[in-house]
């Protein structure tokens, strides 16, 4: 078990780097399953959930190296195998080997995929994308197992543009000969990357970014490198921090074309923002204004996973705000420790309304998730006194390295272990 000590009410100022994204990592390295060849990737965050992800490509026969932020994967001898829920249960993205393992060897065993406790998080979309395009699906004992022999190319259309379906379908579609469309996708930026990459591989695919993605399948064995593309929710919860403490921060490597639904919040709240090339600045006013109303969305909108670290601003912020969480039915958990530091806010079903108090107080709160930890982080970088993030290590799953970032712009934070 690990925490997080936070020396409270010191201005964070100064430039960092944004790692690579969690988000699109995940899904790119599960596509190197599809192919019989040689995978660079670079900009890969140091984060547990992609430590995760290079033991299951292993545990399917694929030879994998690590040297700072860029992965070797060889996946020349891999092989179909179950991923059984001891693989699967501790993150959620496991369900993204579905369509890899699936297109490649026709057919593939998931055990129930974990993660974040933020709602009920089921697979039916997943399982749709695949029965769309011929496979069959049955349930036992709590595992899933998929035969894809009758598999061919056709049209897939998602109820909802589920970031992670439209990500397995687009991986489906790239070894299946003909031509596939996708429906209803979701445009994730992290859904262009992935498009991007698979591209490098030789797939013919476009649309990523819209609604509709077309994908003409072929085998896959070639040598490929690719940098995936920054991480938005790591530059947004810098941002965050400095936004906190009524700092002053550039962000390097970041892509505020990507930042669309994020950039405008802090404006909202009375930050000075700016743009130039691959930088990102921020100036933050001495109190933070409340936000009326902000509202959680699929791309372009603002993202949940920024939805955390918002009520952890906002809880200081002057005035009333309200947060409608419109993807996850349960994700306020955050709340409830924001208010054992001192905060006013009440929740109902999908909404949080937070009267704005001057200060917060550091004490002892528990990350129920990934985001909801790094929000009590920020939280505590703003308050009085010291805070400790139990369960730290829900953070260390999704941020490279968190701790050494907020210290190099001048905050307090050390990341032990904890009993
Ligand atoms: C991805 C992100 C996650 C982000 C989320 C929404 C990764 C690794 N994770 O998660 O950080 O919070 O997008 O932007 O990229 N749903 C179903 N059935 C399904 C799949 C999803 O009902 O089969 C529901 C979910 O419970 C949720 C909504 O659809 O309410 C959106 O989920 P989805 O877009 O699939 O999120 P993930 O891909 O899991």
């Amino acid at each position: 078990m690990m925490c997080y000590e936070i020396e409270g009410g010191r201005r964070l100022c100064g430039q960092v780097r944004v790692s690579g994204s969690k988000n699109a990592a995940l899904p790119i390295l599960c596509a190197a399953l599809l192919n019989d060849g040689e995978t660079v990737l670079h900009h890969c965050p140091a984060i547990s959930d992609v430590a995760q992800a290079c033991r299951i490509l292993k545990s399917l026969g694929c030879r994998v190296k690590r040297q700072q932020d860029t992965i070797w994967i060889d996946a020349k001898d891999a092989f179909e195998a179950p991923l059984w829920e001891e693989m699967t249960g501790g993150m959620r993205a496991s369900v993204l080997f579905l369509g890899p393992l699936l297109g490649r060897f026709r057919k593939a065993v998931l055990g129930k995929p974990g993660g974040c406790a933020i709602g009920k998080r089921p697979i039916d979309y997943h399982v749709a994308v695949a029965q769309a395009l011929g496979a069959v699906c049955r349930e036992e004992n709590g595992c899933f197992l998929f035969d894809g022999s009758n598999m061919q190319a056709g049209k897939v259309v998602l109820p909802f543009p589920s970031v992670g379906a439209t990500e397995n379908a687009m991986c489906l579609a790239a070894c299946l000969p003909g031509k596939t469309v996708i429906c209803g996708a979701a445009r994730e930026p992290e859904i262009y990357d992935l498009q991007q990459f698979l591209k490098a591989m030789g797939v013919r695919i476009q649309g990523a970014g819209t609604d509709s993605i077309w994908v003409e399948g072929k085998e896959i064995s070639t040598s490929v490198s690719y940098r995936v593309m920054p991480d938005r929710i790591e530059a947004g919860t810098l941002l965050a921090a400095a936004a906190v403490t009524g700092g002053k921060i550039f962000l390097s490597d970041s892509d505020w074309l990507t930042m669309t639904g994020i950039l405008p919040f802090f404006a909202c709240c009375g930050c000075q923002i700016s743009v130039k090339g691959a930088e990102v600045g921020l100036k933050a006013p001495k109190r933070l204004k409340a936000c009326p109303c902000l509202l959680t969305k699929t791309y372009p909108g603002f993202p949940t996973d920024m939805q955390p670290l918002a009520a952890a601003l906002l809880t200081t912020a002057k005035g009333t705000s309200m947060i409608m969480e419109q993807i996850f039915e349960n994700r306020f958990h955050h709340c409830t420790e924001l208010n054992k530091m001192g905060g006013r806010i009440g929740c109902s079903g999908p909404v949080a309304v937070i009267e704005g108090v001057r200060h917060l107080k550091g004490t002892t709160v528990c990350a129920s998730d990934l985001r909801a930890g790094a929000a009590l982080m920020v939280a505590g970088l703003g308050a009085e006194g010291k805070t400790v993030v139990t369960n730290g290590q829900y953070i260390c799953r999704g941020y490279a390295g968190l701790e050494k970032k907020l210290a190099a712009l001048g905050g307090r934070v050390r990341l032990m272990e904890s009993r």
